[in-house]
């Protein structure tokens, strides 16, 4: 079957290279009632562009199903994401803004957990949240939201009511959309001359090198190198000029950019992670064909493990009922027969069921009330900060496994 054209460049050169399979979407988590309806879901494949280098979904799910009024994620639900986002606003306020008077506006600003502490340096901070309930959260905090999909017709618009911005601002936000081209033009349109813009995002490389596949699913439309990205402003008349890599998300990259012609000289952090990237092969399709089977060998492990404690006898639950735990659990087959339960903090996941394979979440008490033998941290990137807070589980004689890149026991 012949692959469909790059969703950037339109070219015939998109390598198909990994397949997870049938996959519900991560976030919607089911009713009891919605377990006897039929589940919408779709193709979970990626492609490698030859041509432009971007590495994207081979099927999307239109954005409309996964931003909405019940949208499950609340980016307030980790201390750790809280103090990261603390130091960008303190690196923005100290090092990027340059007039108190133009606004500063942040894309899928969420609860608001970056927002409010960007409104510290700037009071015309203006968010874009096309998720109500979450926008309402930061709206209740006394910030500016606007409650709709960023568009060039929104930018304009947005551009004349509060002003060009000195600043745009988006955390794990650029590889959730679809039309980057549009977005391109969204920049264009609320930019200052010497305006800088800031996004973060999972890193293609450590996705590569850490074996992360559950950062593959439907929100994630796209997984960048600086490469990629770097080609994709620069056909629309914008610029990278600095890159930085930030641990948050199991690895993420910063990228900060401006106007092709604006005064910023391009520094060395970009061609020097450019020629990192070219050492990795990130720009050929072999490097994708062999991380994909590395990704079936990951999978097989973990499968093999929890057999393993299984038929040991083992009580065995899932911690964190995260985007990533809908891929994990869906392409390698684990279900209720496995997990007893998935314990999550957010209050919304609660007396829900993790989509395509039907484990009930329940809340984190739960797990403290009657510790299992294991518990499979589905979040891994947050592994660090639940096994410090779960000493007390260590204490019971209980222990933590992860997946990436093989199974084991921590
Ligand atoms: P995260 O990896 O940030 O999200 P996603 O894969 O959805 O992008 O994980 C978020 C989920 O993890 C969220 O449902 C809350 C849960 N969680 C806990 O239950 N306990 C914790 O200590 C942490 C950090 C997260």
């Amino acid at each position: 079957m012949p692959s469909k054209p790059c969703r950037i460049c339109g070219d015939d050169t998109l390598h198909p290279f990994l397949d997870l399979g049938e996959m519900p979407i991560a976030n919607a988590f089911l009713t009891a009632d919605q377990l006897r309806q039929p589940e919408y879901k779709f193709r979970l494949r990626t492609g490698f562009c030859s041509h432009c280098l971007m590495v994207q979904l081979i099927d999307v799910v239109d954005p409309k199903m996964l931003f909405h009024d019940h949208y499950a994620y609340y980016s307030s639900i980790s201390r750790v994401m809280d103090r990261h986002f603390a130091g960008l606003a303190e690196l923005i306020g100290e090092s990027l803004l340059y007039d108190r008077e133009l606004p500063l506006y942040e894309i899928g600003s969420n609860d608001g957990i970056l927002l409010e502490k960007l409104a510290r340096w700037n009071p015309n901070a203006v968010g874009i949240e096309p998720s109500t309930n979450v926008a309402e959260v930061a709206r209740n905090k006394g910030l500016t939201v606007v409650g709709e999909f960023l568009t060039p017709a929104l930018a304009n618009e947005l551009a004349a009511k509060y002003g060009r911005a000195q600043l745009v601002v988006g955390g794990n936000v650029l590889c959730h959309i679809p039309d980057l081209k549009e977005l391109a033009k969204s920049l264009d349109g609320l930019l200052d001359e010497e305006g800088v813009f800031v996004f973060e995002d999972p890193y293609l490389l450590e996705i590569v090198t850490q074996l992360a596949y559950d950062q593959i699913y439907d929100e994630h439309v796209y997984y960048f190198s600086v490469s990629s990205l770097s080609r994709l402003f620069e056909s629309h008349g914008l610029r990278l000029f600095r890159v930085q890599p930030i641990p948050v998300h199991g690895g993420s990259m910063r990228v900060f950019g401006c106007r092709a012609g604006s005064r910023r000289p391009t520094e060395s952090s970009v061609g020097d992670q450019i020629e990192l990237e070219q050492e990795n092969g990130l720009g050929a399709p072999e490097a994708y064909t062999v991380f994909a089977e590395r990704v079936a060998q990951s999978r097989q492990s973990l499968i093999d493990l929890l057999g393993n404690l299984k038929r040991e006898g083992k009580r065995l639950i899932g911690y964190a009922a995260a985007s990533k735990a809908t891929v994990i659990l869906n392409y390698c087959g684990i279900g209720p027969e496995t997990l007893e339960y998935v314990c999550d903090t957010t209050p919304t996941k609660h007396g829900l069921f993790t989509p395509g394979t039907h484990v009930p979440i329940v809340p984190i008490e739960t797990f403290a009330a009657d510790y299992p033998d294991y518990a499979f941290v589905l979040a891994w990137n947050h592994l660090k900060e639940i096994v410090e807070k779960e000493s007390a589980f260590a204490s019971h004689g209980g222990k933590f496994i992860t997946h990436i890149p093989t199974a084991r026991v921590v």
